[in-house]
């Protein structure tokens, strides 16, 4: 009787033992063909027909292309890869050229909502290059950025007149690339290197790098800065105006008021269309001081006005420094500005002429150095 029990046990077993196995088969053979419909798309195949020609309904954008799944890739459900014609060869093209019809990003907010106002600038800390990558790992080789969530209105090359002032772009880059990100900007930073120890010339290399960072992509706005400026509140947005812009209106070298009515110096910014206007800048200021003056001159004998952000909130932080060598001030300089009417159509961006020696593009900015020659020799006098 016992034995009887036992043989109906194992019977059962066997029974359950057989169902489960069916069962496995029957999920195995789901799962075989869920994955062989994927690769080989044989129902889009059915749906159009038997005479095997392919069509577009498989879903890929264009040509004789289909879907599959590369299940042993690692994302394989996140990223159907494309593959061309029949073969199961993974296309070259990059992923994103087929993920179903990016939605075109929405314009940048006129006041980007991310701002924080007033920032707390200063240069006790020590600075170093590798601290200001580690902080912006979003900036893409030559110090180029731009926001991936929204159309920025404008391309913005900054252009830094530059010599030996390594210790100050580092802070200069340390701050600035977070503002620039916050105010949503589609920018790239250009350090304008004058190469040799000639006398410095600020306009000069302000026109050589509206040049050059044509060459490097399609910008319409250009803001030229010193490299010891740092604003004091993200709110004075570093893009163009319909009239050119001074953005440094409140150093605090001056007292963080304009110095004079008609000053332009520290940081500007001009659009494509401005600056070509005024024909750029001039490149005869050798030496300290006059030429933001003349450019000042430039922009008003064109019929154009400077427009300023409030005084609240175009303030700066320089970096004190000693004066550099070789770029004392111009004794010329009040004569020239007297002259801007005469000589802004001769002397600008259609007279500029430089000799190019290196383009080298860091993580954080590109270095562009040039050899922009030297001031003609002096009028000797009596
Ligand atoms: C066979 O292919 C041709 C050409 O694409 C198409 O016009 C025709 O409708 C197809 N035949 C059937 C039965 O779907
Ligand atoms: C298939 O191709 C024909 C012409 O070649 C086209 O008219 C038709 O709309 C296509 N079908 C689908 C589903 O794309
Ligand atoms: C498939 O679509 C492309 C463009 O989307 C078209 O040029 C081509 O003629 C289509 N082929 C068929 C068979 O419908
Ligand atoms: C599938 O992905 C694996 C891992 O990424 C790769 O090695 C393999 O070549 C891929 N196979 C096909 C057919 O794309
Ligand atoms: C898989 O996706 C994660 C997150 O999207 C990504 O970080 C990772 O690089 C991907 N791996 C592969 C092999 O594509
Ligand atoms: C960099 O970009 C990634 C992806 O867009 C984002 O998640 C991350 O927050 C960004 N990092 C910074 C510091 O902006
Ligand atoms: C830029 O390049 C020049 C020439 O190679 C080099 O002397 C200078 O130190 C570089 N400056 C910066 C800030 O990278």
């Amino acid at each position: 009787m016992s034995r009887l029990m036992l043989g109906r046990t194992l019977e059962r077993i066997c029974k359950g033992v057989l169902l489960l196995c069916l069962l496995h088969f029957l999920i195995m053979m789901i799962l075989y063909f869920d994955v062989y419909s994927q690769r080989f798309d044989i129902f889009s195949r059915f749906n159009n027909g038997r005479n095997g020609s392919r069509n577009n309904s498989s879903g890929a954008a264009s040509g004789h292309h289909f879907y599959y799944y590369n299940l042993s890739r690692p994302n394989a459900t996140s990223a159907p890869y494309l593959a061309a014609g029949e073969q199961l060869v993974p296309s070259s093209q990059p992923d994103n050229n087929h993920t179903p019809s990016p939605k075109p990003l929405p314009p940048c907010p006129e006041n980007p909502p991310g701002l924080v106002g007033r920032l707390l600038i200063e240069f006790s800390s020590q600075m170093t290059m590798e601290r200001v990558q580690k902080e912006n790992p979003n900036v893409t080789e030559g110090g180029r950025y731009k926001p991936p969530d929204c159309r920025p209105r404008w391309k913005v090359a900054i252009i830094i007149p530059f010599r030996h002032r390594e210790n100050h772009l580092k802070y200069w880059l340390h701050y600035l690339h977070p503002i620039l990100r916050r105010q949503k900007i589609d920018y790239g930073i250009y350090i304008i290197n004058q190469l040799g120890e000639d006398t410095f010339n600020r306009a000069k290399l302000l026109n050589v790098g509206y040049t050059e960072a044509l060459k490097d992509a399609e910008y319409d706005c250009f803001i030229f800065s010193d490299v010891d400026l740092i604003p004091m509140d993200d709110r004075n947005l570093y893009h163009c105006y319909d009239q050119p812009r001074h953005f440094a209106i409140a150093m605090d070298k001056f007292g963080f008021r304009l110095p004079y009515a008609g000053y332009f110096g520290g940081v500007s910014g001009l659009s494509k269309k401005q600056f070509l206007k005024i024909n750029g800048f001039p490149n005869e200021y050798w030496g300290w001081g006059g030429e933001d003056d003349d450019i000042y001159n430039r922009i008003t004998l064109n019929g154009m006005k400077v427009s300023r952000p409030d005084v609240r909130i175009g303030r700066y932080r320089m970096i004190k420094h000693e004066r550099d060598k070789h770029n004392e001030p111009n004794p010329q300089r009040f004569n020239k500005i007297q002259n801007t009417k005469n000589t802004m159509k001769k002397d600008g961006i259609s007279s500029l002429t430089y000799k190019l020696v290196q383009v080298k593009k860091y993580p954080m900015y590109t270095n562009i150095s040039v050899e922009i020659g030297k001031p003609p020799p002096r009028p000797i006098k009596g």
